[in-house]
């Protein structure tokens, strides 16, 4: 499916970030796996997966708050590849914290993680993308960006503004090729919620059709689906992966 594609995907340790790395691998992509921190054990990881695949997986270490980081880390891979495909803007960090409970610098940080920096890394890497016309980029957001939940003002709030950005990336950058969609998963079995509250975990449960968390493998399946050209006609579009519960009502 992605034969002949190059894709750089963030948070690419582990979690969502890894699954997406290995699922893109086996269907034949080039990737820039990012991380924030060098460690043998990912770059074993990460060779590990390509030779599994026979392909090319190469780390990269930035932090993508870091806007120079950022620059530099983009602008490495340019002059390495032919041109970019696909981008998975996947880094995020969790917060579950009453409204009156959180502090505005909470806010402001989880903004800056998990919506800013997908801003910036888009626009960074869309210029790359428009010198080919083509490209998808695909923005991680939540279930919480579109239900609010107890706890919910830093999370919930940096995933509003992730599906909203990404239907105006979509109307503006269309006309060169490039596709910009959102997945939202709900309760997926990551690092992320390890902490969680057994009263939350149970609460969700019970209000998802499916019955279970889901997997990262189910929703790197569907970044998958939307980074090649079998969702050749979707932009703008905010694919919600989460067993069910959005329909459950809240
Ligand atoms: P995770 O905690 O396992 O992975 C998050 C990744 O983001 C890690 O690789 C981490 O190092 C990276 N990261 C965080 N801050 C960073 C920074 N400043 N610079 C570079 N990398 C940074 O969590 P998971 O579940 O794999 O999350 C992936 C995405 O999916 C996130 O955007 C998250 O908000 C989203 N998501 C996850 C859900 C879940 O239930 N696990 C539900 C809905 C959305």
């Amino acid at each position: 499916m992605l034969t002949g594609k190059t894709a750089i995907i963030t948070g690419a340790n582990r979690g969502i970030g890894l699954a997406t790395v290995e699922a893109f691998a086996k269907q034949g992509a080039v990737v820039w796996a990012c991380v924030r921190t060098q460690s043998e054990e990912f770059e074993q990881k990460m060779k590990e997966i390509s030779s599994e695949y026979a392909t090319t997986i190469t780390p990269v270490y930035f932090d993508v708050t870091k806007e120079s980081e950022a620059k530099e880390a983009v602008k490495m891979i340019g002059g390495y590849s032919k041109g970019i495909d696909i981008l998975v803007n996947n880094a995020g960090i969790s917060v579950e914290r009453l409204f009156s409970m959180t502090s505005i610098e909470t806010i402001g940080n989880t903004m800056e993680v998990n919506f800013l920096s997908q801003v910036r890394l888009a626009q960074l890497v869309s210029r790359l993308m428009v010198r080919n016309r083509t490209g998808s980029i695909i923005n991680i957001a939540s279930v919480s960006g579109i239900e609010s939940e107890q706890g919910s003002i830093a999370y919930g709030s940096s995933k509003a503004a992730v599906i909203f950005s990404t239907k105006t990336m979509a109307v503006e950058l269309g006309k060169y090729g490039i596709r910009v969609n959102s997945v939202s998963p709900g309760f997926i079995d990551t690092d992320m919620w390890k902490n969680r509250d057994n009263d939350v975990s149970d609460r969700i449960m019970t209000r998802t059709p499916l019955g279970r968390k889901g997997t990262a493998q189910e929703v790197a399946n569907v970044i998958l689906f939307l980074a090649s050209d079998m969702a050749s006609y979707m932009t703008g579009q905010n694919l919600v992966v989460d067993g069910g519960r959005l329909g459950w009502g809240y």
